[in-house]
């Protein structure tokens, strides 16, 4: 195995950052004219909280970026909330009081010195283009998100350099439910084929986004969160290697692909038309689809995968919605697990997938989303989160040695800024740096306090990670 010196500290210009997002932080989700969101009507289980009041940082945003400050954070990397700028999405124009939001937002992270980083959209579609249109399963959903986003480019562009289009795309394109409609229960093969249709639609908004940004501002960049999935064979058993490979390009190669490359890999190409699932492309999106391409990828990782040939699902298996036809993801039987964390505790997964991502686009990364989840309570005023800094030392070791190996790993944003709303369990699921007194069922003080977390990675970027 090839072992290069790791070098002392992190490089000057890294950008130390944390990420959250609009309905996961903000609340007030009805508030200065703010329309309703896909998150904000979803059935919430009873007793979890909704995204009604969330972190309150639509109300609070000046004393957590005061926080975002003192832990000595380069950037911030949050969401806009797409029906706050048009409430209904397809509005003739868009609601002043949402635009001057983000704009207060971003004067006060550079008023502190931290660098906006903006995401388009991170599963929040306005509700009423869910049912005029079908969400993304509509090709007019595609051209109000072209105009939203030039609204934003135009608003923010003179101050926001850093752009992500669209986080995590797989996470919706694999959810039949999400794009349907719950409770609609569709076989595999005919949900494939809305899925895909569903992906190259939101391919296409994004490659329009591209074009806009790079016209609107020249000296931006922008690129997609990508939910990089790595993907173990159980054995060496080819048939294990070869399911391992097709779990790969389903969850992280489909997307990523079409984002750099405007088109499907060649085998899942050749599988979804087998299947007649190979969506409509007319010859002028085929083209634009080609011609953008992104200017970093932004990488999520929380874990890694293991897969088997297919067979039986394994009852121990976290994310097994992933399973399909072709593959079945398995317990990994060598790397722990702890209660929350989806899949494997495995830093060194995340360097294998650093490498494989720049060796196959050859794009700088930027880490958009890294975090340890954990049910925790202060102990007399003090949250002693020592699994949370194991986790984010290690994780952070593997992106030293990553740019020590010649890899441009640009910035890294761990998840969570502040606790919040996680995507599907509520508030007792916490990422935080940043303790929230938010209870399940939208009750607490919502005050804040700084867990041991937060003074670790305050040394941490101080020092340049010389530690790690
Ligand atoms: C990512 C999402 O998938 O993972 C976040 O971009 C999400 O929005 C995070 O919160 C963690 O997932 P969860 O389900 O634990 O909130």
């Amino acid at each position: 195995m090839v072992k290069i010196e790791t070098i002392q500290t992190f490089p000057d210009d890294f950008l130390w950052g944390a990420s959250t997002s609009a309905f996961q932080v903000e609340g007030a989700n009805t508030e200065d004219g703010k329309g309703l969101s896909t998150q904000d009507v979803r059935p919430v289980p009873a007793g979890l909280s909704d995204a009604s009041i969330a972190a309150d940082h639509y109300h609070r945003y000046k004393e957590d970026i005061a926080l975002m400050k003192e832990a000595g954070l380069k950037s911030y990397r949050f969401s806009i909330a797409w029906t706050r700028i048009y409430p209904n999405g397809d509005d003739e124009h868009p609601n002043p009081k949402g635009i001057q939001f983000y704009s207060d937002l971003i004067d006060e992270l550079i008023k502190n010195d931290i660098t906006p980083i903006a995401t388009l959209w991170h599963f929040d579609l306005p509700n009423h283009l869910e049912e005029a249109y079908h969400g993304w399963l509509g090709k007019e959903t595609i051209h109000h998100f072209e105009r939203y986003a030039r609204t934003v480019f135009e608003a923010y562009g003179d101050r926001v350099k850093y752009w992500i289009s669209i986080n995590e795309q797989m996470m919706m394109v694999m959810n039949t439910e999400m794009l349907l409609g719950k409770g609609k229960k569709i076989s595999y093969k005919e949900g494939l084929k809305y899925n895909m249709q569903a992906c190259v639609n939101m391919s296409l908004a994004e490659k329009k986004a591209f074009q806009l940004c790079h016209e609107i501002i020249p000296d931006a960049k922008i690129g997609p969160s990508s939910a990089y999935q790595l993907c173990y064979p159980l054995t060496c058993d080819a048939m294990d290697v070869q399911a391992a490979m097709d779990a790969e390009e389903f969850l992280s190669y489909l997307v990523l692909d079409l984002s750099v490359r405007g088109e499907f890999p060649a085998t899942l190409k050749a599988y979804l038309k087998q299947e007649q699932a190979y969506p409509v492309i007319s010859e002028e999106e085929q083209r634009l689809l080609k011609k953008e391409r992104p200017d970093f990828i932004g990488v999520n990782y929380y874990a890694s995968l293991t897969v088997r040939k297919p067979g039986d699902p394994d009852p121990k298996a976290d994310l097994f919605f992933f399973n399909t036809e072709n593959y079945t993801i398995v317990n990994n039987p060598i790397i722990k697990t702890t209660t929350w964390l989806r899949g494997s505790y495995d830093p060194l997964g995340f360097k294998l997938a650093l490498r494989k991502l720049y060796d196959r686009y050859q794009l700088p990364l930027m880490i958009t989303e890294n975090g340890y989840p954990q049910t925790e309570e202060p102990v007399n005023g003090i949250i002693n989160d020592t699994e949370r800094i194991t986790y984010l030392k290690d994780h952070l070791h593997a992106i030293k040695e990553t740019i020590s190996e010649g890899i441009p790993v640009i910035g890294y944003h761990l998840w969570s800024f502040i606790d919040l709303l996680s995507g599907s369990q509520g508030y007792k699921k916490r990422y935080g740096l940043v303790y929230i007194d938010h209870q399940e069922g939208n009750k607490g003080t919502l005050q804040r306090i700084k867990k041991q977390s937060f003074y670790w990675y305050q040394k941490q970027i101080k020092e340049k990670g010389r530690e790690i």
